[in-house]
C-alpha cells in the first residue's frame, strides 16, 4: 500500500483549463520524491490535494489506501504534513516555541510530550536558539525553518514541502538538503518536495515527476530524468551542472562515468584523472 496515491486526478479552479489533468502519482514508504516544473505547472495545486485542502474534480486521492473523506480528514492531516511556500501563511504564534507547539497541542498530546517534540523539532532544524523569539521578526530563512519545525513536531508520516528552497541563501539551501536527507534516513519519513531549482534534485530525491501545464510529462529516477536535457530545457527547466559537465567531458573523449551528486562526481573525476596516469 502506498502512503499517497492519485489516480487520474483532475482539478479545475473555475471550470476552465484543468490545473491538474490526469495525474497518477505514487509516494511509497521511505521515499524522497521531487515534483519539478516551472511556475504555473500545477505543483502547489497538486500538493493541496494530498491532505484534502482541495478535492478532486475527477479521479481520486488515496492516503494509505483510503480516499480522503470528512470522517478521516483529521487523521489524514496528522499523517500528511505540508509546509507551504510562504512561511508567513503558517506562522502566527507570539513565540517560535509556541508556534512549533501549536500542531502538537492540537493533537491533544500531554504537555511533556509537546515540550519534548517541540525541542526535538527545533534541534533537528538547528534553531533551538530561536525558541523565545518573535517569529514575525525573523529572517525569511529562519521563518522557513520554524514552519518546517512546526510540521515535524507533529511527526507526520509524509512531509510535503512546497518550493522549500525558494528565497533561501546558499547556506540555507545546503542546510535544508541536510534536514531533508536526515529526516528520510534517520526517521524513515517520506519527503515530497516541489522545486524549479533543478540543481538540488539529485542531492535530495530518488524519484522525480516532471510537471507541465497540469500533467506529468516525464517521471523516473534521477538518472533517467537528467538524460533528457532537451525536454527539460523546452519546459523552461535547467539541467544540473554536474551531469552537463560530465556529458561534455565524455563527448570530448574523456572517460568519466556519469554522476549526479557532488560526491559521486568528485569520485568519478578523481578516478578518471588517476586512470590516465
Ligand atoms: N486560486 C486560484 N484560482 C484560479 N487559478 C489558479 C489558482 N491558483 C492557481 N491557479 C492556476 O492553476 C495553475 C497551476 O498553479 P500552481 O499550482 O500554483 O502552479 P505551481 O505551484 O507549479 O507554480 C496555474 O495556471 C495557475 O494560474
Ligand atoms: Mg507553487
Amino acid at each position: 500500500m502506498h502512503l499517497i496515491e492519485t489516480r487520474d486526478l483532475t482539478y479545475s479552479y473555475r471550470g476552465d483549463r484543468n490545473a491538474l489533468d490526469g495525474i497518477n502519482f505514487i509516494a511509497p514508504r521511505n521515499a524522497r520524491i521531487a515534483v519539478i516544473g516551472s511556475n504555473g505547472a500545477g505543483k502547489s495545486t497538486l500538493f493541496k490535494q494530498f491532505n484534502g485542502i482541495f478535492r478532486p474534480t475527477s479521479g481520486s486521492v488515496l492516503v494509505r489506501g483510503e480516499p480522503i473523506t470528512k470522517e478521516n480528514l483529521h487523521e489524514v492531516r496528522k499523517f500528511v504534513g505540508i509546509v507551504f511556500q510562504n512561511p508567513d501563511d503558517q506562522i502566527f504564534a507570539p513565540t517560535v516555541e509556541l508556534d512549533v507547539g501549536f500542531g502538537p497541542t492540537n493533537l491533544g498530546l500531554d504537555e511533556e510530550t509537546i515540550h519534548h517534540r517541540v525541542h526535538e523539532a527545533l534541534r533537528i532544524m538547528g534553531i533551538e536558539d530561536l525558541a523565545h523569539r518573535v517569529p514575525h521578526h525573523l529572517s525569511g530563512g529562519e521563518k522557513k525553518r520554524v514552519a518546517i519545525a512546526g510540521i515535524i513536531a507533529m511527526e507526520p508520516g509524509v512531509l510535503v514541502l512546497d518550493e522549500p528552497t525558494a528565497g533561501l541563501d546558499p547556506q540555507g539551501v545546503h542546510d535544508l538538503m541536510g534536514f531533508i536527507n536526515s529526516l528520510s534516513k534517520r526517521f524513515g519519513m517520506t519527503v515530497i518536495f516541489s522545486t524549479h531549482d533543478v540543481s538540488v534534485v539529485p542531492e535530495i530525491a530518488d524519484y522525480v515527476y516532471v510537471m507541465h501545464r497540469g500533467r506529468f510529462v516525464l517521471e523516473g529516477k534521477v538518472e533517467e530524468i537528467f538524460l533528457e536535457p532537451d525536454l527539460l530545457r523546452s519546459l523552461r527547466l535547467d539541467v544540473p551542472v554536474l551531469p552537463k559537465l560530465i556529458r561534455s567531458l565524455q563527448k570530448n573523449g574523456i572517460p568519466v562515468p556519469m554522476a549526479y551528486t557532488y560526491e559521486d562526481a568528485e569520485r568519478a573525476l578523481i578516478q578518471a584523472y588517476k586512470g590516465k596516469q
